[in-house]
């Protein structure tokens, strides 16, 4: 193992990102009033060219106006290839107060996409004499993105999240599939005339938490996009918490109350990752660095595994 110790990612919730269009006003305070974690004012591709102005202006405004508690506040910009990032950047430091947290960067590509906006933000934050130091979030959605992974991981000290982006992820790469997430009809392995489908998403995501977990960044699940779906939506989500990500969007508020449940401690996962902890400390009180729980080994990587659990209920106020 390396000497270096695996940086802790930033110490807050994540369990759900609820996405609205800046374009739609009046979604703004149902958001607020959502039980996400993180809100993401979208002013990217939710919002048609025609309205991009106006949903700037709009969201600057909510970003004052409204009481968002004690939500993570982000806005999601528009992509280094358009003409509207940098004014997205600029209005965004120099006009809405200090509330927002974040601002999201979609289809990065490289970690100089993240060096270009943090120089931007940083220079505006100076000459508007900013207190608080804005974060970043990014996505990974094209081949680019997650060939450079690490490095975009590594780019900021300002970058605190890394999303998946199925659909542009999946158009970049040529896959033959318009579903955004989940289950893809064709991707099945056959045995004995049954089908076993398998997870296409697989590789992009284990690939995105290794590149944070390394680098002290969140790493999220993006958008599953038949908001119908519930049992989709819930097969997906698991399949992500089981991986190590933390949380998973949700494009429509029918998805929020699933994501915040599964990337939630259950009451019993907890405790008996308490009841590690307490087994591993008797276990060395008496000089062993092993010992049996229900049946099983436990040792002294159990109580890392153990301490994720309960670091996360302790966050949730369990
Ligand atoms: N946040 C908060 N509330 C929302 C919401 C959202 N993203 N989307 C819909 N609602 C509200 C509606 O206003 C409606 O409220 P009401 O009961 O008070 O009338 C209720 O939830 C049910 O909405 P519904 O009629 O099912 O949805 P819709 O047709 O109004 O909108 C979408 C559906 C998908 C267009 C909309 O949810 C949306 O724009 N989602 C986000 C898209 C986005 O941001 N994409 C970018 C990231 S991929
Ligand atoms: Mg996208």
């Amino acid at each position: 193992m390396s000497f270096r110790i695996q940086p802790a990612p930033p110490a807050r919730l994540n369990r759900c990102q609820l996405f609205g269009p800046g374009s739609r006003e009046s979604l703004f305070a149902k958001m607020a009033k959502s039980a996400a974690d993180v809100i993401n004012l979208d002013l990217e591709d939710s919002v048609a060219p025609d309205d991009k102005a106006q949903a700037r202006r709009n969201v600057i405004q909510a970003i004052g106006d409204i009481d968002w508690g004690n939500k993570t506040l982000s806005v999601r910009i528009n992509g280094l290839d358009t003409p509207y990032w940098y004014r997205d950047v600029v209005d965004l430091l120099e006009q809405a107060g200090e509330r927002l947290d974040l601002i999201m960067i979609p289809k990065a590509g490289n970690a100089s996409d993240i060096y270009a906006v943090d120089a931007l933000v940083t220079a505006v934050e100076r000459a508007k004499g900013r207190s608080k130091q804005l974060g970043l979030e990014v996505i990974i959605e094209s081949a680019a993105g997650i060939a450079h992974v690490e490095e975009i991981a590594a780019s900021s000290p300002r970058l605190q999240a890394m999303s998946l982006g199925a659909a542009d992820f999946a158009a970049s790469m040529g896959m033959a599939t318009t579903g955004i997430g989940g289950t893809q009809e064709n991707y099945y392995m056959a045995h004995g005339g049954q089908k076993y489908w398998s997870d296409p998403w697989h590789w992009a995501q284990t690939a995105i938490v290794a590149a944070c977990r390394t680098h002290g960044v969140l790493p999220v699940d993006g958008p599953f996009g038949d908001f119908s779906d519930e049992e989709g939506f819930r097969a997906q989500a698991l399949r992500s918490a089981t991986l190590g990500m933390v949380g998973k969007w949700a494009i429509h508020p029918s998805q929020v109350a699933m994501a915040n449940e599964i990337f939630s401690p259950s009451a019993q996962a907890v405790a008996e990752a308490r009841e590690i902890l307490a087994a591993m400390e008797e276990a060395q009180k008496s000089g062993a660095g092993a010992a049996v729980y229900k049946g099983r080994l436990v040792d002294i990587a159990s109580i890392r595994q153990a301490k994720v659990i309960v670091s996360q209920a302790e966050l949730i106020g369990d």
